[in-house]
């Protein structure tokens, strides 16, 4: 199907092609990054319900790159502040016949469901604490580059499991991918039904860190905790944060991974973030543009084949 909803949408042999497409777009993008015309006479909107600085960007940058009109509204200065629905927004710009709908929502399975309801190809931008598969995708990315091929590495998603969705879609392609994948985090911030994700789950970062060469840090996501135990930050960072003398317990050169935006001093130390020699997550937001390139040429690509 024409959208992009999931890390289920792919599988091992559709990923391959697509991050060597995503690598053509980042030689492109090093060059001086003149538009192409693959995606031109055809418009994308950005349809953003929570805050976003990388997502947002890297997709207008990206379609804009590929020669498509863009278009961006949020919840601030759309008619949603005015009352309208999630479904009569879509229907609203459907009418409008855009191309591709980027959309990110704070409800799990918001975009499955406009998905449903427009004409054009829906891309999950974010959706609650379910899914971001452009966010795994590009971090498929980043360690494809770093490592050549993920396939045998051990990677270690570390901190608030339970609300994140990059944990969820990367957890997917990864294994998809032939990595093995640990959980770490704290009890009450890893999901009951965790052992069923086909992961191994440690609550002692020393424990699981041991023959890790990924470490991904995540973010604390304070904004989905409502009515919940809210860990105090201080000790969290004292148990949880990444700094140097944890990352000693990885493998000898493990890279360190964060989807953004970082909480210096609670998830991760600077020290750690910003020695690029270890570091990843400038590659990663370099990698998103490229990725979102990838993704939305080849949904432009299906559509005029479905519609010749
Ligand atoms: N990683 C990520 O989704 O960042 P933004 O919230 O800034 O888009």
């Amino acid at each position: 199907r024409d959208h992009f909803l999931s890390a289920g949408d792919l599988n091992a042999a559709t990923v391959p092609p697509l991050l060597d497409l995503a690598d053509a777009f980042v030689d492109f993008n090093r060059q001086g990054a003149k538009a192409l015309d693959l995606m031109r006479g055809r418009t994308v909107v950005n349809l953003f319900f929570e805050n976003s600085t990388r997502t947002s960007a890297s997709f207008e940058i990206a379609a804009r790159r590929l020669g498509a009109d863009v278009t961006a509204l949020s919840p601030r200065t759309s008619s949603v502040a005015k009352g309208e629905t999630l479904i009569d927004t879509a229907a609203t710009l459907n009418a409008m016949k855009p191309d591709v709908l980027v959309v990110r929502h704070g409800a799990s399975g918001a975009a499955a469901l406009l998905s449903q309801k427009v004409g054009c190809a829906v891309v999950n931008a974010g959706d609650g604490r379910h899914e971001h598969p452009t966010q795994a995708l590009l971090d498929l990315l980043s360690l494809r580059r770093a490592f050549g091929d993920v396939g045998g590495l051990t990677v270690a998603i570390c901190g608030d499991i339970a609300h994140s969705r990059v944990a969820r879609s990367n957890v997917a392609l990864l294994s998809m991918m032939g990595a093995r994948v640990r959980l770490i985090g704290p009890p009450t911030l890893v999901p009951g039904d965790a052992d069923r994700w086909g992961c191994e789950v440690f609550h002692d970062m020393r424990k699981g860190l041991r023959g890790c060469d990924v470490v991904m840090m995540l973010r604390l996501q304070l904004e989905r905790m409502e009515g919940a135990l809210v860990p105090s930050t201080r000790e969290f960072f004292r148990f949880w944060g990444l700094d140097r003398e944890k990352l000693a317990w990885a493998n000898p050169g493990a890279k360190v991974m964060h989807p953004g935006p970082m909480n210096r001093g609670v998830e991760i130390d600077s020290d750690v973030a910003d020695d690029l020699s270890v570091s990843l997550i400038q590659d990663q937001v370099e990698m998103g543009v490229a990725a979102r390139m990838a993704v939305l040429a080849t949904l432009s690509v299906r559509r005029e084949e479905a519609s010749a």
